[in-house]
């Protein structure tokens, strides 16, 4: 587990506005919970946050959002500080990328992946490219084990990574046309490539 601050005053905005839709939004998931408990929508309400400020969440913010769901501080900041899918400094405008590490990935291939996000982004992690459109993190295990090595983008996973199917998907968000989310190898989920393996019988079985 990394360490996660907040960034540092510099870069902070002086505040943050829900916009009248995500109020709107925030409102109806309070909704779905009894009276008194409006803080168990925290991480949608988070979440939702974070897509209207560019891909992170302020300090301003998690401010905002305390004070919608009654909350002390501390417990929004403790909720955004622990969850390595809320970001805590500006991220790429295009893509943040998210590398999984964690030793399936590792095995299939994520140091590779890694060295691509540290040659065409940046050398190291949390860092803007210079054209400010990417930025990129090694993260734990983000449950695709059987589509190895992965990365996860915004709120889309994207898996069966090689190098180079890796280099197309910057390119894709970068030209502003990401591939569909899901395998990159051509196979459907987490089905066997090349087809079923099994049950191939049964149809003449029952003939
Ligand atoms: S080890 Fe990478 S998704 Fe589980």
């Amino acid at each position: 587990m990394s360490v996660r601050r907040l960034a540092p005053k510099e870069v902070q905005p002086a505040s943050f506005a829900f916009s009248p839709e995500n109020l709107a939004w925030a409102k109806a998931q309070i909704e779905k919970y009894p009276p008194g408990r409006q803080a168990s929508a925290v991480i949608p309400v988070l979440w939702r946050v974070q897509e209207q400020h560019d891909g992170w969440v302020s300090e301003a913010a998690i401010r905002a959002v305390a004070d919608l769901l009654d909350m002390p501080y501390i417990r929004v900041l403790e909720v955004a500080t622990f969850y390595t899918m809320f970001q805590l400094q500006p991220v790429g405008k295009k893509a943040h990328i998210q590398v999984c590490g964690t030793t399936p990935c590792q095995l299939r291939g994520a140091s590779d992946l890694l060295d691509v996000c540290k040659h065409r982004i940046h050398h190291d992690p949390f860092h803007l490219s210079k054209d400010g459109d990417f930025s990129w993190e090694e993260v734990e295990c983000l449950g695709a084990c059987v589509n190895a090595p992965m990365v996860l983008i915004w709120k889309d996973t994207y898996e069966d990574l090689t190098k180079e199917s890796f280099n197309k998907l910057i390119d894709g968000f970068a030209s502003g046309n990401p591939p569909n989310p899901g395998p990159q190898n051509g196979r459907q989920f987490s089905a066997p490539q090349g087809g079923p393996t099994t049950l191939k019988s049964a149809g003449k079985e029952k003939a």
